[in-house]
């Protein structure tokens, strides 16, 4: 990380306000306790009203006010909204659908990101406003873009990007017989003869090749990161002392975020408790933005920052329930407690018009600080101080739950069950865990596993023979491993293995085979531990047989009652664990409990529901945080060595409290 002394931040857009009102802004942001501001990230049109014509004179102006009174500041590059003068020379900008339309201009992130032009407007800005900052010293750092491929249901399918992915293709597999053989195109006679027939897939009367479209998930992927790497690369050969991140948005899937983290100084991340419009629940389970948070920790491995932290109501067209009295400074201690180092709020003020003027900030529109202003001023005086504490270093969990992209995209081509959802498996797995205040990593493919006495690994669709002796070299050497239904179906050009029976290349570690299988189209199917029911499997069954394997539950219903439903296998000094279904809240509780009991899995304290407790390392002891996510007051029972920094053993509603324990 590089060093800085920035804890708390908020986006800032001076342009949208007059002159006059800039210093008032300053000395409020200063009052409330703000080491800087974000901004710039949108203001192309006003940066460079025509080619070539530089206007950086307001945004100077903007960061001397800023840093008269100590204000730093995070300058983004504002290629996520290429001016109306940009697009009219170049319309081939404007990006086209999966009709085969090209959308207008008047949003944001209008863009085709392989155009060209559009890139070589980026090369010869971001050079500019580079050269620019470089010697201010206002200016710590660069935001690459805005939350990289937002807006967009599929990137562009224009030619230029269609023949983007041919070369890609091209590139990965050589021969167009070698593409062949690996999609299986002799089916419904899709054989190509030449890697130029290959489309961006488009809408067709139906459905795709499952295989074409992993490929133009991974080709979008990576299309993102070549656009984000070119950004990098200019600003970094400019301004090699300030740092460069980029704003990610938690599970977005647009792109492979381990990989559009890996040359990034540190990641950040917006949280939105609230999300967008008509979202049911109006505020996003505590444990799902919990699980927001420590996914994006576990990209780099290290703390991150919050570029945009939920300020006020959200909404466009439509708006959001208000944060309750306690909200704002709640859900910003849970980013802490995840390991932000740094959070700025979106926004300063709320905007008079645009499409976000009822997407609220700290103030009003009025401009006169109220309840909002208020209580994120008290948060900061409180939590800057804790972050002092802990800043910079990661938590190690006992458990680790594996993500992966290349699993989440063949789910969401082919989701079996119309409600199945790879983010949402893992997150119901990790929810048990945070239920009990248990902490968990999410880990790539590329983590070491051994760090870890429990791995979670969910849907492992796609593997190949490397994947599973890491797994098996895990589970041999100790690790308890849990995998669950779908595992070790097809290879991964996403076609079905045939040379052994399901669960394919995992078979021997889980000690199983699989000879058939139940999607649960409006049915679930009751499972038992002995003679007890303990809760109901959903949207699948793997029907189990062991090989050596233990079965721990089976299945109570249809013609399979009786068969395993959760079997484990000693393998080496391990144990691994297979799921043939995904499991209802109760059925999640007591298979969980069975296997953390046996990998003595414990929690940090326990509490009430609706409490959280969450630990966060530090140089020479460990931070706790107690959050109160719900609406009534709540004891809790903390541990007698804790020491108190903050709050009370009472908590009101969405109330905090901290604790400190020294390492002796
Ligand atoms: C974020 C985005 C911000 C702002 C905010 C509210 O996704 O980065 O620029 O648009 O949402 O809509
Ligand atoms: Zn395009």
């Amino acid at each position: 990380m590089i060093e800085n002394n920035v804890f708390f931040g908020v986006d800032y857009y001076p342009e949208h306000w007059p002159r006059d009102r800039w210093d008032t802004d300053a000395i409020l942001m200063k009052e409330a306790g703000f080491d800087a501001v974000r901004m710039g990230e949108f203001s192309w049109a006003k940066m460079e009203p025509e080619l070539n014509h530089f206007c950086f004179e307001w945004l100077d102006d903007a960061i001397s006010i800023l840093k008269s009174y100590g204000l730093k500041v995070v300058l983004g590059t504002p290629t996520a909204a290429p001016p109306a003068w940009i697009i009219e020379g170049n319309p081939e900008i404007l990006p086209v659908n999966e009709l085969g339309i090209r959308m207008g201009f008047g949003g944001r992130h209008h863009v085709c990101m392989s155009n060209k032009s559009y890139r070589e407007h980026i090369i010869r800005f971001v050079n500019e406003i580079a050269e620019h900052y470089r010697d201010n010293d206002a200016v710590i750092g660069w935001q690459i873009d805005n939350e990289l491929g937002n807006s967009h249901k599929e990137l562009c399918m224009c030619e230029n990007c269609q023949s983007g992915f041919q070369e890609w293709l091209k590139n990965k597999y050589k021969t167009i017989q070698k593409l062949n053989e690996s999609y299986g195109t002799v089916f419904w006679s899709q054989t190509y003869s030449d890697f130029h027939q290959i489309p961006a897939p488009k809408v067709t009367p139906n459905s795709h090749n499952p295989s074409l479209l992993l490929d133009w998930k991974r080709f979008c992927s990576d299309l993102i990161i070549d656009f984000q790497q070119m950004q990098i690369d200019i600003i970094r050969s400019i301004c090699p002392d300030k740092f460069i991140t980029h704003n990610f948005m938690g599970f977005y899937d647009k792109s492979d975020y381990f990989n559009l983290a890996k040359n990034l100084d540190f990641v950040s991340h917006d949280q939105y408790p609230s999300g967008f419009w008509l979202e049911d629940p109006a505020v996003t389970p505590s444990s799902e933005l919990a699980a927001n948070l420590d996914f994006i920790e576990g990209l780099k491995d290290k703390p991150f920052w919050i570029l945009e932290q939920q300020a006020g109501p959200t909404g466009w067209e439509i708006m959001g329930k208000t944060p309750r009295p306690g909200q704002l400074r709640l859900w910003t201690a849970q980013s802490i407690a995840h390991g932000a180092d740094a959070v700025f709020y979106f926004r300063w003020r709320t905007c008079l018009f645009g499409t976000e003027q009822y997407w609220h900030g700290i103030l009003p529109h009025s401009g006169i600080p109220g309840r909002r202003y208020d209580e994120i001023k008290k948060t900061i005086s409180e939590l800057h101080p804790v972050m002092q504490k802990i800043r910079g270093v990661k938590n190690r969990s006992d458990v680790a739950i594996l993500f992966s992209y290349d699993q989440n995209w063949a789910f969401q081509i082919q989701p079996h069950h119309p409600d199945l959802n790879y983010t949402k498996q893992l997150i119901k797995y990790y929810a048990y865990f945070y239920e009990r205040n248990i902490p968990v990593d999410f880990i790539s493919y590329e983590s070491d596993f051994s760090e870890y006495r429990l791995l979670i690994a969910p849907l492992q669709f796609l593997s190949d023979e490397d994947i599973a002796l890491k797994f098996k070299t895990y589970v041999k050497n100790g690790g308890n491993l849990i995998m669950t239904m779908r595992t070790g179906v097809k290879d991964e050009n996403n076609v079905c293995f045939s040379e052994s029976q399901l669960p394919g290349p995992f078979s021997e570690l889980l000690g199983i085979e699989i000879l058939d299988y139940d999607c649960f189209l409006k049915l679930s199917v009751q499972v038992t531990i002995g003679d007890k029911i303990l809760g109901k499997a959903q949207k699948w069954c793997d029907i189990i047989n062991l090989n050596f394997a233990k079965a721990i539950a089976f299945y109570d219903e249809e013609f399979y009652k009786g068969t395993p439903a959760v079997t484990v296998n000693a393998y080496g000094k391990g144990d691994a664990y297979y799921i043939g279904f995904e499991p209802d809240e109760r059925l999640m509780n007591g298979i969980m409990d069975i296997i953390s009991t046996n990998c003595h899995i414990e929690p940090i304290l326990k509490s009430q529901k609706g409490v959280e407790i969450v630990q966060r390392v530090a140089a020479d002891g460990k931070c706790y945080f107690a959050l109160n996510h719900s609406d009534k007051a709540v004891r809790i029972m903390p541990n007698t060595e804790w020491k108190r920094i903050l709050g009370s053993d009472v908590l009101d509603p969405y109330d905090i409290a901290v604790f400190y324990e020294s390492i002796k």
